[in-house]
């Protein structure tokens, strides 16, 4: 019998990747954006890999003893938001070494017009092109192989990073092309939900991000329950009433803003939370978000504070967890040292 053709995909087994970097506190936009997703796909039973890369946080300087801290202070995120590590694998990047050599093998795939291409390279650079560090130029050649070095084939991430996996696929392409064989997956990326890009609490057409000068842009998972109803309370608004479906949400950036967040934070959708308060006033949607978001979001700090109380505990979880990694990593390491040429003689 004729074996059916296969497409790259099929060949290859349900794997997921994803990454978030510890350059600084975890927001609110990486929670509902990666980290409860994550969770999600760990408890639907996929086999799933997350990494704090600590090697694409110091493409911008990082003070090294915070790096550590907040190296911890993710890892500690993600399991008071539910990430399980002994289901899951978590562990920080620069543990394995498989991510920094196949990143310079497709240093040598990728195209500098498709790097060039790279808007957040942009954004990040501005007019300082000449003087960012040529990491921050490579950073989504080092991110393709965080997921091919795993032969990882979904990706959940926030709408943000849609760009830098479409260049994954091209560099997987190139390379199956180039070496004439069919060893990377063409990754899917999962963008789902209600919050794939949670905006700036002070101006709805700005990305939520830990980088911010405003603290009150943001809210950071290690808020308290004070904070976080201060920040939601003083979230820029208009004065109209909420609509009652989503297309009124148009050209209206922060109303759409928090209503993508209560949908987020609750596991709904945007139009079943205007089936609820549209034709209501913000200060009574506000307080039934402030009311959602310190329930979801402050067992999480508590959380997150016990298990800084100990950090030998953490450093034991990354450390576990960067084995389980480079056991998966380090055979697939070999046979792309075999296929682009190198002489493995030990
Ligand atoms: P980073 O650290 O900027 O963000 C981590 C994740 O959080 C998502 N995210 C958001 N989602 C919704 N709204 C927001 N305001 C928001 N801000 C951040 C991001 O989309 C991301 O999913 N390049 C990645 C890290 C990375 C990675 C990888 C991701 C390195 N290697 C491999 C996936 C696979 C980054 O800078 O994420």
């Amino acid at each position: 019998m004729a074996d059916a053709v296969q497409t790259p995909q099929a060949s290859f087994k349900p794997r997921i990747f994803s990454g978030i970097q510890p350059s600084g506190g975890l927001t609110l936009g990486n929670y509902l954006g990666a980290l409860k997703r994550f969770v999600e796909k760990q408890d639907e039973g996929i086999e799933t890999i997350y990494c704090l890369v600590d090697m694409h946080a110091i493409t911008v300087w990082q003070e090294p003893e915070r790096l550590r801290q907040q190296t911890r202070e993710g890892a500690a995120a993600f399991i008071a938001a539910g990430i399980d590590p002994k289901r899951s694998i978590l562990f920080n990047q620069s543990q394995v070494s498989a991510h920094a050599e196949l990143g310079w093998i497709f240093n040598c795939i990728a195209r500098m017009g498709w790097m060039s291409r790279m808007t957040q390279f942009k954004d990040k650079a501005g007019k300082n092109s000449e003087n960012v560090s040529l990491g921050l130029f490579a950073y989504p050649s080092l991110m393709a192989a965080d997921i091919l070095t795993y032969h990882a084939t979904m990706v959940p991430v926030g709408e943000d990073q849609k760009q830098h996996l479409e260049l994954c696929r091209d560099i997987a392409i190139k390379f199956n092309n180039d070496y004439g064989v069919n060893f990377f997956p063409v990754v899917e990326p999962l963008i789902e939900g209600a919050a794939t890009r949670v905006m700036s609490l002070r101006d709805g057409t700005k990305k939520m991000s830990k980088s911010d000068p405003s603290d009150q842009s943001r809210i950071n998972l290690t808020d308290d329950a004070d904070a976080i109803a201060q920040k939601i309370r003083k979230a820029k608004t208009d004065p109209e009433a909420l609509p009652s479906e989503e297309k009124g949400l148009e050209g209206r950036p922060e109303a759409e803003n928090l209503v993508g967040i209560y949908a987020g934070l609750s596991g709904t959708s945007k139009d079943a939370v205007l089936k609820q308060f549209g034709g209501g006033q913000f200060s009574g949607f506000k307080a039934a978000l402030v009311d959602l978001a310190v329930e979801k979001l402050a067992p999480i700090a508590d959380e997150m504070r016990r298990l800084l109380a100990d950090p030998s505990h953490i450093d034991a979880i990354l450390g576990e967890g960067a084995a389980r990694a480079d056991a998966i990593a380090a055979p697939i390491m070999r046979e792309v040292k075999d296929i682009v040429g190198f002489v493995r003689s030990r």
